[in-house]
């Protein structure tokens, strides 16, 4: 299968991966759903953007805890590596992640489309002013804006919030556009990111899907299932892509 499924790469005009959690668990950051699955510990409704107006402090300190403590700390893996070194080939052209990690852009890749926003940024919800989570001191909470003392939220996309743009346009015009997508450890259960690879797949791409169990694509529109870690089927199929050079 390793071997299809690089001479599909190979192959291909416009290959683009699709990544999820499950990309990132190698690196130490738990998935959201399964096997040490955040939401079986936090009730995911603390990142509702209604909850989060009302409730503010409670948010952010439960925010803070699961993905601040972490992020800046855990390093990419092979895996991000390994899609950084297939677009300096020429053999990807782009990565549209549901992460917020940053790992991707750590690991080196170029044309990135961060569909639910990053943890790197902080906004004002008052004066929409934009600042590096750096620059920010987080043992305050909630943090404030220091130019209009408005409260600061992460650049992330919480349940009830649009998805940004210009990430949502280029991810779609990804879909629509490639002829190859690699789904690299999401579920395919959160809309409306899971309706990007089905784009790619009504629009004649080959689906190639990486993840340890079966997701809500594998039995609709997956082409070739490679059932490992992100970390090891990148591997051998960096391995594969070699032999075809
Ligand atoms: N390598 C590859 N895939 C893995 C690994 C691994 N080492 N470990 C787990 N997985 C797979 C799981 O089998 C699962 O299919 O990663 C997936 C993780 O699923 P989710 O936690 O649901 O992650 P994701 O699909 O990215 O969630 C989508 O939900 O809560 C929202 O905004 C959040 O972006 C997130 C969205």
């Amino acid at each position: 299968m390793y071997a299809k499924a690089a001479k599909i790469i190979k192959s291909a005009n416009r290959c683009v991966a699709f990544t999820g959690a499950g990309i990132s668990v190698e690196s130490g950051i738990p998935p959201f759903r399964g096997e040490n699955g955040l939401w079986n510990r936090y009730d995911p409704m603390t990142f509702d953007i209604q909850y989060f107006m009302k409730h503010t402090r409670h948010s952010w300190e439960v925010f803070r805890e699961i993905f601040y403590e972490v992020f800046g700390r855990v390093k990419p893996n092979l895996a991000h590596y390994s899609l950084a070194e297939m677009e300096a080939k020429n053999l990807l052209k782009a990565v549209v992640t549901q992460n917020v990690d940053n790992l991707h852009a750590e690991a080196g890749s170029r044309t990135i489309h961060e569909f639910h926003g990053s943890l790197k940024k902080l906004i004002c919800l008052g004066c929409k002013r934009e600042y590096k989570v750096s620059e920010i001191d987080l043992d305050i909470l909630p943090p404030v804006c220091l130019q209009c003392g408005g409260i600061l939220k992460p650049d992330v996309v919480f349940f009830g919030e649009d998805i940004p743009e210009p990430a949502r346009a280029h991810s779609f015009d990804e879909a629509s556009r490639a002829d190859c997508f690699i789904l690299i450890g999401t579920t395919g259960t959160v809309a409306p990111a899971n309706m990007i690879p089905g784009a790619a797949k009504s629009n004649g791409a080959g689906i190639i899907e990486i993840n340890p169990f079966p997701s809500a694509y594998t039995p609709s529109i997956t082409d070739i299932f490679l059932g490992d870690k992100a970390s090891v089927a990148m591997e051998k199929l960096m391995e594969e892509l070699d032999k075809l050079e």
